[in-house]
């Protein structure tokens, strides 16, 4: 055993500016994000050609900024990792050609990351899991059921045909006149409403497997949305937690019956030994809580990373790149590493039809 790695995580693959610093100890010593919220909020969604610029302009002063907090330089690192896809092209070459410069600077050597690896792994970072165990993987670009066998080996068992999860609630959101991000604020809502007010749909359950579906619950909710505008003249507050609550529990509800086919699927191939919940999504307390059910009635242990890891971020990016370097590998040709809007990690699985924000790519 060496002594304890240190590396840097760049991460700027949708509309988050991150870095870190993450020992192999898991010890995270900085993870400072940048968000573009105020930059996308007027749009409603995130626009790539801003994201793009504004990744460009700040991705040096996160990566200072987060070598300050650790307390060190560049020098003292061991390894530079940056997430090179999938995501908004114009954010994840900015990224790579960035890290490419600090890598050939400082002569350190640059992993190319996986990003959905980056939160497929991210639960090993904070909880003491084993592989293999099966991840749901629920974000604003993704949604898929995973099971993860090694630092760089992922079987696809399914995920959504169309919209994924933080999608359908960024709309909703959206549709209801509130701000965006829409997950934290429909949780928000849903606090105070009644679910039982309206019944939404709960797609696909009827088709054996595990693929999804959340845009026909977006449908729906702009159905009632423009049923409640035409009758009343637009929304009152207890309407929008109504709403609120009826669509969380609807996704709630189709997660956790996909989880638990999920799970007994996984169990006849590969005794998993572990349900982990990673993404944007898994920060939705209700949802954490319903799979953590899940796993309870499957008697298998549960992981889902805290908030600060669970959103975009650049320590997820360097723990991937520690699972590799634990395995002994000594970084990738940085020639070889190109930004890459579409990277599926099961490059076997046949490719799905949904397209999150980013663009279809899983
Ligand atoms: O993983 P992430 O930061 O970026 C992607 O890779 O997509 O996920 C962002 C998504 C957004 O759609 C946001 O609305 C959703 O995660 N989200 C939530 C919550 N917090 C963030 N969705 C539901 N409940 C939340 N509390
Ligand atoms: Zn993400």
């Amino acid at each position: 055993m060496g002594k304890s790695k240190l590396f840097l995580g760049i991460e700027s693959s949708c509309d988050e500016t991150a870095a870190a610093l993450v020992r192999s100890d898991k010890e995270i010593l900085s993870n400072v994000v940048f968000d573009q919220l105020d930059l996308h909020a007027a749009f409603g969604g995130v626009v790539p050609e801003i994201a793009a610029r504004a990744h460009a302009e700040r991705l040096d002063l996160v990566t200072a900024q987060a070598l300050q907090e650790a307390g060190c330089g560049l020098a003292d690192v061991d390894g530079i990792a940056v997430a090179a896809g999938p995501g908004l092209i114009g954010g994840v070459m900015s990224g790579v050609v960035f890290a490419k410069a600090l890598a050939a600077a400082s002569g350190k050597p640059l992993f190319g990351i996986n990003h959905l690896a980056g939160h497929a792994l991210s639960p090993r970072l904070s909880d003491d899991l084993a592989f293999p165990f099966l991840l749901l993987l629920v974000s604003g670009g993704h949604c898929q059921f995973l099971l993860v066998s090694g630092p760089t080996e992922f079987t696809r068992l399914g995920g959504t045909i169309d919209d994924a999860p933080g999608e359908a609630f960024d709309k909703s959101a959206r549709l209801m006149g509130l701000g965006y991000p829409g997950g934290p604020l429909i949780e928000q809502a849903a606090a105070q409403g009644n679910a039982e007010r309206f019944s939404f749909p709960r797609p696909l359950l009827d088709r054996e497997g595990y693929d999804m579906s959340f845009s026909g619950l977006k449908t729906a909710l702009r159905r009632e949305v423009d049923g409640l505008a035409a009758e009343q003249g637009g929304l009152y507050r207890q309407d929008i937690s109504d709403l609120s609550a009826a669509f969380q529990t609807a996704v709630a509800d189709v997660l956790r019956i996909k989880t638990a086919r999920a799970i007994s699927a996984a169990m006849n191939q590969n005794p998993v030994t572990a349900l982990a919940v990673a993404g944007g999504v898994a920060a939705n307390q209700t949802l954490r809580a319903v799979l953590e059910g899940v796993a309870q009635d499957a008697q298998i242990g549960f992981a889902a990373p805290p908030l600060s890891l669970c959103t975009d971020n650049g320590a997820m990016i360097a723990w991937s790149a520690l699972e590799r370097a634990a395995l002994g590998e000594g970084g990738d040709d940085p020639a070889s590493i190109v930004a890459r809007p579409r990277w599926p990690l099961d490059t076997n699985a046949t490719p799905l039809l949904g397209s999150g924000k980013k663009g279809s790519k899983a």
